[in-house]
């Protein structure tokens, strides 16, 4: 499908599908949202540990490049799987602007092997920052009890419902350890039940500019 790259409203740059009407990333703002959605709501839940992250749709590596610069803070060491059928092309990755927009010129680098790293392969980024980028469709995900923290960042249940289902669900909640915590921004009552369903506690939060609200779904004790 033809894929056109679009600036936000947060000066930010996203993907866009013009077959779908859709985009990588939020038009009121892709960084925006992804500090929102993903770090705040996600990251931000953990502190002084080691923490293993699935990011479903990795794409332009916003979301991981995001978490290489905020996992710091919280004195994490990240073990961070990025899950991706499509790859972007170096054209694509070129055009990008979120190094300048988020004034992490010092860390070009860390983009640039982000995205320039071997698929399949473990990168280690730094001695507490590894990334592993997985050529792989979502249901074709076979950990079990693996991850603290999942990224769902597919594209929406409008353009691509299959994978807002019970069954892509159960492949996540098996995923998680207990207490893992997944993150989306999607609202959607069919969603939330879809993961209730499979056995994920499921909360409503507020969600990023431009929406009312997001989810964010926890692997219970059992
Ligand atoms: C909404 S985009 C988000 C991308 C990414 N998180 C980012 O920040 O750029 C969804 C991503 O899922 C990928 N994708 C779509 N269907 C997929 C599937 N069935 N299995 C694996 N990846 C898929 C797309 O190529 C796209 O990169």
């Amino acid at each position: 499908m033809k894929r056109e790259i679009i600036i936000t409203s947060d000066g930010s740059t996203t993907i866009h599908i013009p077959e779908w009407n859709e985009q990588y990333h939020s038009k009121h703002g892709a960084i925006q949202e992804a500090y929102h959605v993903f770090i705040k709501h996600g990251l931000q839940l953990f502190s002084n540990e080691n923490v293993a992250i699935l990011e479903i749709g990795f794409g332009t590596g916003l979301n991981a490049f995001i978490t290489f610069l905020e996992y710091q803070k919280q004195q994490l060491t990240i073990n961070y799987t990025g899950v991706e059928a499509y790859p972007i092309a170096a054209e694509e990755i070129e055009q990008l602007n979120y190094v300048k927009e988020l004034n992490a010129e010092k860390n070009q680098t860390v983009f640039d092997t982000m995205h320039g790293c071997n698929w399949e392969e473990k990168q280690a980024i730094n001695n507490q920052f590894s990334l592993t980028k997985q050529q792989l469709f979502f249901d074709k995900i076979t950990a079990k009890n693996e991850y603290n923290l999942i990224y769902f960042d597919a594209f929406g249940a409008r353009v691509q419902p299959e994978l807002w289902t019970e069954d892509i669900f159960k492949i996540m909640f098996d995923s998680l350890q207990e207490n893992g915590v997944l993150v989306t921004y999607s609202a959607k009552g069919s969603v939330r039940r879809a993961m209730q369903a499979v056995g994920f506690e499921v909360e409503r939060l507020p969600g990023p500019p431009g929406k009312r609200e997001m989810l964010r779904a926890i692997k219970k004790n059992s």
